[in-house]
């Protein structure tokens, strides 16, 4: 029925009928909670890379950077969206001065969207865990797969995490691959590499 919609704008809109980029496409795999929050804001154009925060943003600088395949695993996939959004460095979702978009997700989110090679990368800072919690630090990624539609992937979680306890690493299905990555400081900056396999044990699309 979205898609009705926008054919009646298209065709009663004077101007050319460009297609926003917003919630074109289904949640896929299962149930996604709020995972169409992704949409708020998304910029017309993205590039491979992004930074999801501004320089003066409290926290451990970190850069993570990978490689998107396809399903085989070994072919790269380019133009796939993959949007991220974490805590602040007390742990917190916290919101922006006026932010009124995606405000669930707090003020640490930004898209990127894999270049002819597959890669991505985005810098940002390391993410605390929730205050007064046992669950690790962590990442929450969304794939969009523009035509197909967008699901949810492992968050990325860090080998160095007490809180990433054995039981904690059970928990985790793999989806899009594992998304627990060995992070290293170089001049002060944590360092990650973590690449995604589309669909992988993403079920029922
Ligand atoms: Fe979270």
């Amino acid at each position: 029925m979205k898609n009705i919609g926008i054919v009646f704008v298209c065709l009663f809109q004077t101007m050319a009928c460009t297609q926003p980029l917003d919630k074109r496409e289904r949640p896929i795999g299962g149930s996604c909670e709020a995972c169409d929050l992704m949409f708020e804001g998304i910029p017309s154009t993205l590039s491979w890379e992004t930074s999801l925060t501004d320089p003066s943003e409290p926290g451990e600088p970190m850069i993570i950077s990978g490689v998107i395949f396809k399903e085989d695993g070994k072919t790269p996939a380019p133009d796939i969206i993959l949007y991220l959004y974490q805590t602040d460095n007390k742990g917190l979702y916290s919101k922006a001065a006026g932010q009124t978009q995606a405000v669930r997700h707090g003020h640490i989110r930004g898209w990127v969207k894999s270049n002819a090679q597959g890669e991505y990368q985005f810098k940002t800072i390391r993410p605390a865990s929730y205050p007064n919690s046992n669950s690790p630090q962590h990442i929450h990624p969304i794939i969009y797969e523009p035509g197909k539609g967008y699901y949810w992937i492992d968050e990325y979680q860090f080998e160095d995490d007490p809180l990433l306890t054995s039981a904690a690493r059970q928990q985790v299905s793999d989806r899009g691959g594992s998304g627990i990555i060995k992070l290293n400081k170089t001049n002060g900056t944590w360092q990650g590499k973590r690449d995604i396999i589309l669909g992988l044990n993403v079920h029922n699309q």
